[in-house]
Order: structure tokens, then sequence, then C-alpha cells
């Protein structure tokens, strides 16, 4: 039977567990006649939380909701890439809602602006856009633009921003979903030119809660074609402390191990709970480490003891260094997404496991 559990990145997965109030309150806004503030909406989590993957699934919601969507990373360009996207998917529709128009004999304004000219005419790329998305509105179909892994640092990402707030003004029926590690996100929403972002609905993609774990698991294996145990879902909905990704590699290993077997038992999730771990180590925890330097990785030693978040002042002098050493360690951390702030001044580790496997790694490898 082929396994129903997908441990790749990006990849959609059978049964997206919790994150419900998310689909929810989107799949009301991409329905309703008002504009609705979710239409502005930041994804904010560590890597492996889910990003990518509700990105991709909302869009799809958007699709139902009659709305067109433009998917892009961002990386430079990104903007040509939006303007591609949106001229290939509105050139067909658009080409039939005018022949219909005509036969309609109702020449409105949407015959006024021939469509060859929209995306000939040497104009800029925010005037093109503009156009285009007119049209779509005029049809009553609304834009969505999607942006994954947030970059402050490229200027495109700035002047797409720039435009988009424009596209409000101006009233169109434009969406934008953006997503990304927690730091990338705090710097973006520090540029002053995009500063009405910090208006935008903000989603954090916190740990999954263990019945939601639970009910996706049973979901997942039923789809497969098995059914699982009660006492082993309880054991592997535990193991995987909310955390998307482990979810799947969890799920992915345990039926592996169950083989033939049509019901998942206590000792095939156990088993998979320590063949995803070690995935886990591997996939994960090992590359992220090995990327560090040494000082890196003695600073996150020197956020073991601290069970409740590391206060900086406290870490420069258990290190027996200044508070600049660690506002560049932090910053690194931070940008590296091994640790996040608790919205305050406190540190703690962004990563399952990182915690527990950190004195293994440091004996091995240091
Ligand atoms: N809510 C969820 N329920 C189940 N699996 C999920 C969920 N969110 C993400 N995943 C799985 O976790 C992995 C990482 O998801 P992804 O969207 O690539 O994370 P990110 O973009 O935040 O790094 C993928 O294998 C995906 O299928
Ligand atoms: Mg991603």
């Amino acid at each position: 039977m082929l396994n129903p559990f997908t441990p790749d990145f990006g990849h959609v997965p059978v049964c997206i567990a919790g994150r419900h109030e998310l689909i929810q309150s989107m799949d009301r806004a991409f329905g309703q006649e008002l504009r609705d503030p979710n239409l502005t909406t930041l994804l904010v989590g560590a890597r492996g939380t889910g990003k990518t993957i509700l990105l991709t699934a909302l869009s799809n919601l958007a699709a139902q909701n009659g709305w067109l969507s433009l998917n892009v990373t961002a990386l430079a360009g990104m903007q040509d890439e939006l303007l591609d996207q949106i001229e290939n998917q509105a050139r067909q529709f658009i080409d039939f809602q005018e022949a219909r128009k005509r036969t309609q004999i109702n020449l409105g304004k949407l015959a006024s602006i021939s469509w060859q000219n929209i995306i000939k005419q040497p104009k800029s790329w925010r005037t093109k856009m503009t156009q285009i998305i007119e049209k779509l509105n005029e049809c009553a179909i609304g834009v969505l633009i999607t942006i994954d892994e947030v970059n402050p640092d490229l200027d495109e990402m700035i002047q797409l921003t720039a435009a988009y707030q424009h596209f409000i003004r101006e009233d169109r029926k434009v969406a934008l979903l953006m997503a990304g590690l927690p730091f990338r996100v705090s710097n973006l929403l520090r540029d002053q030119s995009v500063s009405f972002l910090r208006r935008a609905n903000q989603y954090h993609l916190r740990p999954i809660e263990t019945y939601e774990v639970r009910e996706a698991l049973i979901e997942t294996v039923k789809d497969g074609g098995k059914d699982i145990s009660a006492d082993a879902v309880d054991v592997a909905a535990s193991a995987i402390e909310g955390f998307p990704y482990m979810l799947q590699l969890v799920g992915y290993r345990f039926w592996e191990v169950s083989g033939d077997n049509r019901v998942i038992d206590l000792p095939a999730v156990e088993r998979g709970i320590d063949l995803a771990r070690n995935d886990f180590t591997y996939r994960i925890l090992d590359p992220t480490l090995d990327d560090l330097s040494e000082g890196d990785v003695r600073f996150l030693a020197a956020m073991l003891v601290d069970e409740k978040g590391s206060v900086p002042a406290e870490l420069a002098k258990r290190l027996g260094k200044s508070s600049s050493y660690v506002s560049t360690y932090r910053k690194r951390l931070l940008e590296q997404g091994v640790i996040e702030t608790n919205g305050r001044d406190k540190l703690r580790f962004a990563l399952p496991m990182l915690r527990k496997y950190l004195p293994e790694y440091i004996e091995e490898k240091l």
C-alpha cells in the first residue's frame, strides 16, 4: 500500500492538521464582496512549520472562490515572474470575457483597451499590473499574490509591497499572502516604505495541538487504507510535539515499519518514532548545526541551562563576553532560524529536539 505521509518540504499533505481558523477566515475573505482585512496576511514560522504548504492550500482556496493566483518566491526577477503569470492566466480569461461581452453587444470599458495594447506597450511594471488587474476585476475576478520566503533585503520585495498598497488604495480586488521566518518578517516590517504592512494580519504558525495531530494521523492512515490503534496514535501524537514536519516523518516511518499489517500498532509506532527522530537529526539538526560556527554552537550551549528562555545580558555574563558579542550572535542565529524570540527579549530554541540533541552534537563534533 502506498505510503500516504509526505515528509517533503512544500508537499501539501493528505490532511492538514490544525490551522482551521486561518483556512476558514481566508475562505470567508475570498468569498465575500466586502474587502476583508485578512486579505493581507503574513504567515510567520520556523522551518518545517508549514508555511509553504499553507500558501499552496490557500491559493487553491482562492481559485475555488474565483480568484486568480500568482505564486512566487522572494528572489530577484520575482516581478517579471508575476507579470508572466498574470499575463498567461488572464489572457485566456479576458479574451473569453471579451468575446462574450461582444456577443452581448455590451461594449463597456472592457473593450476600450485592447489586450494587445496592455502587454506590448513599454510601461512600468505597476502600470501593466494595474491594467490587467483592472480588467480582471471588471469580470469580478480578484488577484491573489503569494510570496514565499520573504526577504527584506530584496528591493523587488519592497517595490512589490508598495505597489500592492497602491492597488488597495485604488480599491482593487487584490490579496497578498506572504510567508517567512520570524526574523525576516520582523525586519521587513521595520522598513519604513512598507510600514502599512504592520497593520496586516499576522498568523504565527504555532505548534499544532496534540488532538489535532491525532486527528490528522488517523485520517491520513485511513486515507492510505489502514487503521491505527488508539494507544499507538496517542504515543505518536505526543512524540510529534505539534511540529508539522515531524508529523510527516513519524507517520511515514511507522507506515513503513507496519509492512503488510492492516493495523498500525504500538510497537510499529515506537520504532517509527525512533527512526523519525533519526531522520530529523540527520536531515535538519546536523546540517543546521554544521553550517554554524563554533562560536554559534557555544552560544547555543550557553542557552541550555535556561529552561524558560535566555536573557541576552545573562548569556553575556555566562559566556564572559560583551553585550555586542552577544547581539552579533543573537542576530546570526535568529537569521538562521535556529533560535527565536518570545516577542520580548528572551531567546529560545526554534527547532524541536534541538535542546535535547545539542549536548550530544557538541560531544561528538566539537
Ligand atoms: N498542518 C500540517 N499538517 C500536516 N503536515 C504538515 C502541516 N504543515 C506542514 N506539514 C508538512 O510539514 C512539512 C513542511 O512543510 P512546509 O510547508 O514545507 O514548511 P515550511 O515552508 O514552513 O518550511 C511538509 O512535509 C508538509 O507536508
Ligand atoms: Mg517553505
